[in-house]
């Protein structure tokens, strides 16, 4: 028994033209256009009613037509996945760590399509699709072992108060859980959300992002094709504003990944009828430091793959730089050249680095924040300009400096490829500036210096931190390797994906105890 990280890029290595190739041919064969349906119990439904979604590459490719649920859909889905409860919180940890497996095996022999749909559906460069998915059958298979290393989380609790007394702790689950996945992972968070549920005997209505439901409905089918029973896991799409109440007053917990408003007001719903469980990662705004002791190399490379990949559409995107003033100008210098060799452009191509945000709304976003800090003091160092906002939403990656610390751009998630970099003179200024958000989700430093390192993670308040991390200063952590999540407003259990005790969040204790 043991786990081991999925990773396709280093499984081609010498062999880059094949994985090329393997890419475009997927691209080419995932069906465009096609309408989808909602699935309930593993039965197609049809509402009557659909809504259009389209590729933000190249807004004249249509991905698909999706339902809008209604009441009666949403109704239904929770009964069939409360009914489907019944028996499966019955079944054995080893039946479900055995599916979990095979669902790995499928993915794994489809992986190039499923990335190339995440590529056409949010428009993620090549590597980071392929990566995503990579992802995904890294939480099937580390969840399949953490519940096999903990044996479904039973305990004989050994010490007794009476001779004929026998004593268990038991994890159970909650029931029907509504699941609401967010747009930039659309298959490794749906997947880390569903399976957390689903893996722990509980059962689960998945709903995507309105901008990306093709994947999710991809990792419900593999579910169901490898063994899930039907009613286990479901998938609804539709508007959040029109169906999330409707799946909250009807589901048994809530897990969610999105911005802390969402959030924050999903769970206020949720509970106002009675409490039930909710496992949130939400936003971020999380800083790097760069000290005076930092190999400046390293804090570019770092800085610019955090900020920039995907978009900085990661909730664990680098978003906040505090630099020494000894050395700002030199490594705002070297981050500067290094962004305007950025490639944007269709994701498609095989050199493209950067593709288009998400929509239509970024874009908008987009501008109003850069406009917004150039009236306020904040000068930009490269970037800042639209590049297509009618055919796909394509932006400049954009570094803006002196923007006055006092502007609530410091404070507040963007979810665009604008980063802010500021002077500090201390650590100890660095680390109070760092932490003086709401947010505390992933943070970085770049420093030589073991013992401003150490100072750095002692008083950090993040829940994923790394020090001088060049494939992106705060971002891209895997399962079973940075175990991810939120501290303060950027989570809720504490308890972090793909670490060793994320499945707790979606069980109950009992003790069981009788008598002989
Ligand atoms: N888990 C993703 C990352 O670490 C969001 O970048």
């Amino acid at each position: 028994m043991a786990f081991t990280n999925e990773n396709t890029v280093a499984k081609y290595k010498g062999r880059e033209e094949e994985f090329h190739q393997e890419f475009e041919k997927a691209l080419e064969k995932v069906r465009l256009g096609e309408e989808y349906p909602i699935l309930i119990g593993g039965e197609e439904v049809r509402t009557g009613k659909t809504f259009e979604v389209r590729s933000p590459i190249d807004t004249s490719l249509v991905i698909g037509r999706f339902q809008m649920a209604d009441e009666n859909s949403v109704d239904k889905a929770f009964r069939v996945a409360r009914e489907a409860y019944r028996e499966w919180r019955l079944t054995s940890w080893r039946e479900r760590v055995e599916l979990a497996k095979r669902t790995a095996e499928l993915m794994r022999r489809r992986k190039f399509e499923l990335a190339a749909t995440i590529t056409l559906e949010n428009g993620k460069n090549r590597y980071e699709a392929v990566g995503e998915v990579d992802e995904a059958i890294d939480y099937f298979e580390y969840y399949a072992y953490i519940l096999q290393l903990n044996r479904g989380f039973s305990r004989d609790m050994e010490s007794r108060m009476y001779k004929n007394e026998h004593s268990f702790s038991v994890m159970k689950p909650y029931g029907a859980w509504a699941v609401i996945a967010p747009f930039n992972f659309p298959l490794a968070i749906t997947t880390t959300m569903s399976l957390g549920a689903v893996i722990t005997g509980n059962t689960a209505v998945v709903k995507p992002s309105s901008d990306t439901p093709l994947s999710a409905f991809n990792l419900v089918k593999i579910m169901l094709e490898a063994g899930f029973p039907a009613g286990v896991i479901n998938y609804v799409t539709g508007s959040g504003k029109d169906i999330a109440d409707l799946m909250l007053s009807r589901a048994d917990g809530l897990a969610f990944t999105g911005s802390k408003d969402v959030g924050h007001s999903l769970a206020k719903r949720l509970i106002e009828k009675d409490p039930r469980p909710i496992v949130m990662e939400l936003g971020g705004k999380n800083p790097v430091v760069v000290t005076d002791k930092a190999d400046l190399d390293k804090a570019t490379e770092g800085v610019y793959r955090g900020a920039f990949g995907f978009g900085g559409q990661k909730c664990s995107a680098t978003s906040r730089v505090f630099v020494f003033e000894s050395v700002h100008d030199r490594f705002v210098e070297k981050l500067v050249n290094k962004v305007k060799e950025i490639k944007v452009g269709d994701p498609r191509k095989r050199e493209v680095f950067l593709g288009p945000i998400i929509n239509k709304g970024a874009v908008e976003k987009y501008k109003k924040f850069v406009d917004e800090a150039v009236k306020n003091g904040g000068k930009i160092a490269v970037g800042g300009k639209v590049i297509d906002e009618d055919r796909g939403y394509y932006v400049e990656p954009t570094v803006i400096t002196g923007l006055p610390y006092e502007h609530w751009m410091w404070k507040t998630e963007l979810f665009v490829p604008i980063l802010l970099v500021g002077k500090v003179k201390t650590l100890e200024e660095a680390v109070r500036m760092a932490n003086d958000v709401e947010y505390g989700l992933t943070a970085g430093i770049f420093s030589e210096d073991k013992k401003e390192v150490e100072y750095f993670f002692d008083n950090i308040e993040a829940g994923v931190v790394y020090a001088n991390r060049t494939v992106g200063a705060t971002t891209g952590a895997m399962p079973g390797v940075q175990p991810f999540g939120g501290w303060k407003h950027s989570g809720w259990t504490g308890k972090n994906a793909g670490g060793p005790y994320y499945l707790l969040s979606f069980l109950r204790e009992q003790a069981l105890t009788y008598y002989d």
